[in-house]
C-alpha cells in the first residue's frame, strides 16, 4: 500500500500550473455518452488522476473507444453502446451515477447497483430518482440493482428539495434530448455546473441558467461530438494556496480562475493570509496565521466543502479558536483524528468541529480516509516538526495528480514509497 514519507519543516516557493477539475471532468467524460455521430468528443486540460481512469474503463465497457494521451481525451462511440454499467465500477466510483442521465437520454434504459458510500457520508442518491421519475422515467430498485428505463423523456418542471451538483449534473443530461422543455428549480450553481452547460452547448444541446439556481434545458433530437477545454480544478487550487500559507512560503499558482474561489481567498485573508491576484493566477504571500470565529461550508458560492478538510488543517496552526461547521455532509471531520496523532487540539461534536491553534504540530504516521483528509493530512505534514508518514495515498491520487511531485517542485521534502500496510 503505498505512502508518503514527509519531512517537516520546509517553506514552499515557486508556481505551479493547476490542471483541469476533476469534478468537470467526471460529469463531461459521462455527458460524452450523449454523441451519437461519427466525431469523436475530444476533451483537453485532462488531469492524469485515478478517477480518469476509473471513468475510462465505464466508457470502454459501455462500448466507447477512449484514447488518453497528453492532457487530451478521445472519445468515440462504438458500433453498439451498452446500458449496464460492471458492479465493480459503481463500487469503486459513486460518480459512476452521472451516466444515468445521459445513458437513459440516449437508450433510454440503464442498470447499475447502488454506489457505494465512503467516509464522508452515507451519499444518498433519492434526489437523483425523483428529479428521473419526473421526466417520465420507470426506475426499479430491487436486489441492490437500479433498472430505470423511458419510452420517451418528458420534459418538465424539477424543484430539488437541495441544490445537489450531482443530482442538478444528472438531470440536465437526462433532460437534452427529452421531449419539450424542462427547468430545473433549486440546481446547485458550482462552477462545474456551468462547464457542463458549455460542454452539452457545444455539442449542439441547448441549456441555458447554469451557474444560478434555475436552469432551462429545451430537448433536441442528437447531440453530437465536439472539441472542449475544461476548466481549472479550484480545489486543488485551494488545497496548493494552503500549503503555501500553512508553511509560511510564496506560491503562485498560474492557469486558474480566481472568482471560482471568491469565498477562499475570503476566508484565507481573514486567517491572516496575504493574498495577491492577477485575471488567471493567485499567488499567497506570507502572512500571521489567525484563527476564524466561523468556517461554515455551503453549496457554491459559498466555502466548499471539499476544502473544509484542508483549511481544518491550516487552522491547527492559526492563534486562537476556529469554529468549524460541515454543513454539505454528515461526516466530513474523518481528518480530525489524524490531525490529533500530529498534536493537533480539536474537539469534535457531530457538524461542528473546535480548533485551537498550536505552536507545532509533531510528525507521526497517520491514515488518509478519503481524497482531501489525505490533502489535508500532507499539509499537516509539511508543517509538523520530524517525519511523517501517511498511508493509503491511493485516495490522494483520486484527484490530485502526483501530488508529491507538484510539492516537491515547490521545495517539499516529500517521498512516494510502498511502505507495508502497518494499519489493523
Ligand atoms: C459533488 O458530489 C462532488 N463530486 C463532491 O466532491 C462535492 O463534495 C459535492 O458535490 C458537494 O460540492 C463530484 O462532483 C464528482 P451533492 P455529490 O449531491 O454530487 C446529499 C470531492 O472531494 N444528497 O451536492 O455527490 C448528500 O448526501 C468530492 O471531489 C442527498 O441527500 O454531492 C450530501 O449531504 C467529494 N440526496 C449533499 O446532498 C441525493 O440524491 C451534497 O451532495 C444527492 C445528494
Amino acid at each position: 500500500m503505498e505512502q508518503f514519507v514527509v519531512e517537516g519543516g520546509n517553506r514552499l516557493d515557486g508556481s505551479l500550473l493547476v490542471k483541469g477539475a476533476k469534478n468537470s471532468m467526471l460529469p463531461i467524460m459521462a455527458a460524452s455518452v450523449l454523441n451519437s455521430s461519427e466525431e469523436s468528443v475530444v476533451l483537453h486540460n485532462i488531469p492524469n488522476i485515478y478517477d480518469l481512469h476509473v471513468m475510462k474503463n465505464i466508457l470502454g465497457a459501455l462500448g466507447f473507444e477512449v484514447v488518453y494521451r497528453g492532457d487530451t481525451l478521445q472519445v468515440t462511440p462504438g458500433a453498439e453502446i451498452h446500458h449496464t454499467i460492471p458492479d465493480e465500477f459503481m463500487k469503486e466510483m459513486r460518480s459512476s451515477i452521472f451516466l444515468m442521465g445521459p445513458l437513459l437520454a440516449r437508450l433510454g434504459k440503464v442498470k447499475l447497483t447502488y454506489p457505494g458510500g465512503c467516509s464522508i457520508g452515507p451519499r444518498p442518491i433519492d434526489l437523483h430518482l425523483k428529479g428521473l421519475a419526473s421526466l417520465g422515467v420507470q426506475v426499479r430498485e430491487e436486489n441492490g440493482y437500479i433498472e430505470a428505463s423511458a419510452e420517451k423523456l418528458l420534459g418538465t418542471d424539477i424543484h430539488l428539495d437541495y441544490p445537489s451538483v450531482g443530482a442538478t449534473e444528472n438531470l440536465i443530461m437526462a433532460a437534452v434530448l427529452a421531449h419539450g422543455k424542462t427547468i430545473i428549480h433549486n440546481a446547485a450553481k458550482e462552477p462545474e455546473i456551468v462547464d457542463l452547460q458549455n460542454f452539452l452547448n457545444t455539442m449542439g444541446c441547448q441549456v441555458r441558467g447554469a451557474g444560478t439556481e434555475k436552469i432551462r434545458i429545451a430537448g433536441v433530437p442528437a447531440a453530437g461530438g465536439c472539441h472542449y477545454r475544461i476548466i481549472p480544478d479550484r480545489i486543488v487550487a485551494g488545497t496548493y494556496l494552503m500549503a503555501a500559507a500553512i508553511t509560511g512560503g510564496q506560491v503562485t499558482l498560474h492557469n486558474i480562475i480566481p472568482t471560482h474561489l471568491d469565498a477562499v481567498v475570503a476566508k484565507l485573508k481573514e486567517a491572516g493570509v496575504e493574498i495577491q491576484g492577477t485575471e488567471d493566477s493567485l499567488t499567497v504571500l506570507n502572512g500571521r496565521l489567525q484563527a476564524v470565529e466561523t468556517l461554515r461550508t455551503l453549496p457554491y458560492p459559498g466555502f466548499p466543502t471539499d476544502l473544509q478538510a484542508p483549511m481544518s488543517a491550516l487552522l491547527t496552526k492559526a492563534r486562537g479558536d476556529s469554529l468549524i461547521v460541515e454543513s454539505v455532509f454528515e461526516a466530513r471531520f474523518q481528518h480530525m483524528q489524524e490531525l490529533i496523532k500530529m498534536k493537533a487540539q480539536v474537539s469534535v461534536k457531530g457538524r461542528n468541529a473546535l480548533i485551537t491553534g498550536v505552536e507545532r504540530l509533531v510528525g507521526a504516521q497517520v491514515n488518509a480516509t478519503d481524497l482531501r483528509a489525505g490533502a489535508a493530512l500532507v499539509l499537516a505534514a509539511l508543517a509538523a516538526e520530524g517525519t511523517s508518514v501517511i498511508q493509503h495515498v491511493w485516495h490522494i491520487d483520486r484527484g490530485y495528480e502526483c501530488m508529491e511531485k507538484a510539492l516537491g517542485q515547490l521545495g517539499a521534502r516529500i517521498q512516494r514509497t510502498s511502505g507495508l500496510d502497518l494499519s489493523p
